[in-house]
């Protein structure tokens, strides 16, 4: 489709209204049941990357806020928490859950604001998977001992949790809800960029009646994080976000017995084969790195195509690429947003540079970029060496790196090719081969025939610098149990 085209038939403007949630000017931290002004008095703008304007002021929580929560989280685990029956537990994380339902169009509208990732993507699929999870907990809450028959699992007192900005609301869901269900309290930091709706969350669990120092929030930055790191009285560490923060906090608590799952980046490979049904590979292909922006741990974002399909999957890929919408977070009808924050769009653009430098052929489809807001088109590399640092390193952006393979072997070699194991997309109509092939790849998920697909009951984490510890699942009670 060429711009004038897109033009011709492009949609009229279809708005969520943004008055479902009120956002209000200052957002203060949540620490044993109240809502609290941080020591240092410092707060920080979230912006809104979708038109560059200020949406409200995020208390900035140091070290003394940090040790403030934990004592809240202490003393609520050691006379409240750990106390009551798993039953009663479990009926909190219901409640949770119901009142996060009944407040989803306002947490989706709230997302999309802050984040800049779609409507569309914020109401079907963050916030629904968001509510799942605090359901599939709250089940597990009084069935401990069925899923660990004759180990006596016990909690393990007070968790400190990080959280990344592409998925703000369904990262803290993916967090505390098994660190509730398994009797734990919690001490939590949203990501600086994105702050909105784990402040919601905070209001959320506040009416829901959850005793006064089982939850609390301390936002900040980087430096929040490590003080919850390395606070002396935290039994657990729960982080998402890049490598580099993950190597930093695992030397931080080395020597410690405190627990630690780190679910960190990826460059996971999205292999098709010849004899794939074509149309829907390249579905899937656009799913797999253009959802959320790009902004994906587990992206597919280098993509394997078998050479005697190679061109036609190209074309068909730069034709549906070109009926891709960007634009305005808050329009239904857009399929791509905004870039999370300024120095994360600074960060792909690099990519880009680097990537021609090397020798790559560049693609973007053409598209109409709002002027204000960190927008960029959905973008493809083509010529792309193994050796590259597009296919090697995270660019978390709408940009593809695309390779070409012939033979089985030669493809498993080079998707496990990479210091990553995140996740990996196999296409095929022979369903011996998806077992061969996703057998072979080192990678915590494995979706063949689609990407991307996400259930609370399925557990999610990598192999190798991905990170280590499932999220998820029945797999996800265990980091935050003890066995006898
Ligand atoms: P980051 O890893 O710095 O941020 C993630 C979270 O960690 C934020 O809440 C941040 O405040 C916190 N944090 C930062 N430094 C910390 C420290 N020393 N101790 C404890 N917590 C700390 O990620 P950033 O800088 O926002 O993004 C950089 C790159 O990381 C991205 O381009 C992307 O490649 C990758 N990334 C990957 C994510 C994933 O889900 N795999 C999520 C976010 C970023
Ligand atoms: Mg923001």
């Amino acid at each position: 489709m060429s711009k004038k085209t897109q033009e011709i038939w492009s949609y009229a403007p279809a708005p969520e209204s943004s008055k479902v949630v009120q956002i209000k000017e200052k957002y203060d931290l949540y620490i044993d049941g109240k809502f609290v002004k941080p020591s240092s008095g410092k707060y920080f703008k979230s912006i809104n990357p979708a038109d560059e304007s200020e949406i409200c002021s995020i208390a900035y929580g140091n070290e003394k806020d940090v040790d403030l929560a934990v004592k809240a989280a202490r003393k609520a685990y050691d006379t409240v928490w750990s106390k009551l029956s798993a039953a009663d537990r479990g009926k909190y994380i219901f409640r949770i859950a119901r009142m996060m339902q009944e407040r989803s169009r306002e947490l989706a509208v709230a997302e999309s604001i802050d984040s800049g990732k779609t409507i569309r993507e914020a109401r079907d699929i963050d916030i629904p998977l968001a509510c799942n999870h605090f359901f599939y907990y709250a089940g597990w809450a009084d069935k401990l001992d069925e899923a660990f028959p004759g180990r006596k699992p016990k909690s393990l007192g007070v968790v400190g949790q990080i959280i990344p900005w592409n998925f703000p609301l369904l990262m803290a869901a993916w967090k505390i809800a098994p660190a509730l269900a398994t009797g734990n309290t919690v001490v939590i930091k949203p990501a600086e960029t994105t702050s909105l709706t784990m402040m919601i969350l905070a209001d959320i669990i506040h009416e829901a009646g959850l005793p006064a120092g089982v939850f609390n929030v301390v936002s900040g930055y980087g430096d929040t994080g490590a003080s919850i790191v390395n606070h002396p009285d935290i039994n657990k560490i729960a982080f998402t976000g890049s490598t580099a923060v993950g190597k930093i906090i695992q030397k931080a608590i080395a020597g410690t017995d405190k627990k630690l799952t780190l679910e960190l980046g990826g460059k996971s490979a999205n292999i098709i084969f010849d004899d794939a049904p074509i149309d829907q590979a390249v579905e899937g292909i656009i799913n797999g790195i253009f959802f959320n922006q790009g902004h994906v741990c587990c992206a597919g974002s280098r993509l394997f195509v078998q050479e005697n399909v190679a061109e036609k999957v190209i074309e068909k890929l730069k034709h549906r690429m070109a009926s891709l919408l960007v634009g305005d977070p808050l329009d239904k009808n857009t399929d791509i947003g905004a870039i999370n924050s300024k120095e994360q769009f600074d960060t792909i653009q690099q990519y880009l540079k680097i990537g021609v430098n090397e020798g790559s052929e560049i693609y973007q489809s053409p598209c109409n970029l709002p002027k204000k807001g960190y927008y960029m088109a959905p973008t493809l590399f083509l010529d792309v060496a193994q050796s590259n640092t597009i296919a090697q390193e995270e660019i978390f952006g709408p940009v593809l790196a695309i390779q070409t393979f012939r033979t089985i072997d030669e493809v498993i070699q080079k998707a496990n090719n990479t210091p990553f194991g995140l996740a990996a997309g196999v296409w095929t109509d022979k369903g011996s081969r998806i077992f061969n092939v996703s057998s072979q790849l080192r990678a915590g998920v494995v979706w063949a025939n689609t990407y991307n697909k996400f259930d609370p009951a399925s557990p999610f984490g990598g192999y190798k610098e991905s990170g280590f510890g499932r999220e998820g699942g029945l797999h996800g009670l265990i980091p935050y149990l003890k066995f006898d």
